[in-house]
């Protein structure tokens, strides 16, 4: 067959093929070879549907185990997404207000799913078995999430993220090792009396506590809240900026944490007593926003808007 029958579309292409190997020392008709040879791709190798689907497996024979392995695993991937998008906007070179508004847009969307589907959790389990099961999984907790405290150290500094009354005395350039101490989810798992921290604490900090001081090293400049103090304050898009920054910190740090609430609120709470977390904390003091008051943008609200975090102003 001559060239000449070949589509020249077709031909143009493979000498653009042939430079870009040739730019790399590389032998086109080597990788054409390969290419003749490989299979076509299928929907389940990409995807790797069988290893996902191979991922859930149970501490008994509950059915109702299964939702709450497979809930907790979606929302992972949700924050794997959330995540994706702070890191990009944390690497991008120069950042501009349109790159940084779209993909804001995108974490708001991810967060909003999450708010909504809770009701999964809240409606979609029998307590009969939960209580049951629950039992099996001591003493790991959805307070084990690496990736949930990845998300908000890549947000906010670290300042905003200790609990209330070492955030008021603390300042913005403390060394991160002096922050990360009092940083609101040890606070919270730790007993005030005796100072002993529980043990969903102990081993959640032994595995991750290194990793987290060197992300938040590493996001001290760059999470969302300094990059918008940095950049977009004063930029013409500046209050749609605001809004969607405002829109974040309502949806994560109010609605999704009100959502999840309920969540206890349905399976563990109990007169005359509420039934234990298996994380351990107080779960009653520890859980609603209005007391842990973790807000990413703090100079967004006002002093009347803090003083109302999580109340029900924020839960419509
Ligand atoms: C029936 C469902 C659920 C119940 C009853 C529940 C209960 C709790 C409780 C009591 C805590 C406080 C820590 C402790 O002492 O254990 C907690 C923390 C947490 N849970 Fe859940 N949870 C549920 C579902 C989920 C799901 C699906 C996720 C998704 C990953 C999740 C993520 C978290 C996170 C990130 C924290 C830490 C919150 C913070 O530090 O402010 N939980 N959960």
């Amino acid at each position: 067959m001559s060239t000449s029958s070949f589509d020249p579309v077709l031909i143009e292409q493979l000498k653009k093929l042939q430079e870009k190997y040739a730019v790399m020392g590389q032998d086109l008709s080597s990788y054409l070879d390969g290419l003749l040879y490989s299979d076509y791709l299928t929907y389940w190798d990409y995807i790797h549907t069988d290893t996902l689907l191979s991922l859930q497996n149970p501490k008994t024979s509950f059915p109702d185990e299964q939702v709450f392995i497979m809930y907790h695993q979606i929302t992972e991937l949700y924050f794997k997404l959330i995540l994706h998008e702070t890191e990009q906007i944390a690497q991008r070179e120069p950042l501009d207000e349109d790159f940084f508004l779209s993909r804001l847009g995108r974490i708001n969307r991810y967060f909003k799913q999450l708010e909504n589907s809770f009701d999964i959790m809240v409606d979609g389990m029998d307590k009969e078995q939960f209580l049951k099961y629950r039992m099996s999984l001591l003493p790991a907790s959805g307070f084990q999430s690496a990736q949930y405290r990845l998300i908000e150290i890549s947000s906010t500094s670290l300042i905003n993220l200790m609990d209330e009354a070492s955030r008021l005395q603390a300042k913005e350039n403390d060394a991160i090792g002096q922050q990360m101490e009092k940083i609101y989810w040890r606070s919270g798992a730790t007993e005030l009396a005796s100072g002993k921290k529980t043990l969903t604490l102990q081993q959640f900090e032994e595995k991750y506590l290194k990793t987290f001081a060197n992300y938040a090293e590493q996001y001290r400049h760059k999470n969302l809240y300094q990059l918008y103090l940095q950049h977009f304050q004063n930029s013409p898009k500046a209050d749609e900026i605001k809004a969607a920054l405002r829109e974040y910190d309502v949806v994560a740090n109010v609605k999704w944490r009100l959502a999840h609430l309920r969540s206890a609120g349905r399976y563990l709470q109990k007169s005359p007593e509420d039934i234990k977390a298996t994380g351990g904390t107080n779960w009653q003091k520890y859980l609603p926003p209005r007391f842990q008051r973790i807000m990413f943008f703090p100079a967004l609200w006002t002093e009347e808007e803090k003083a109302n975090w999580g109340r029900a102003a924020f839960e419509r």
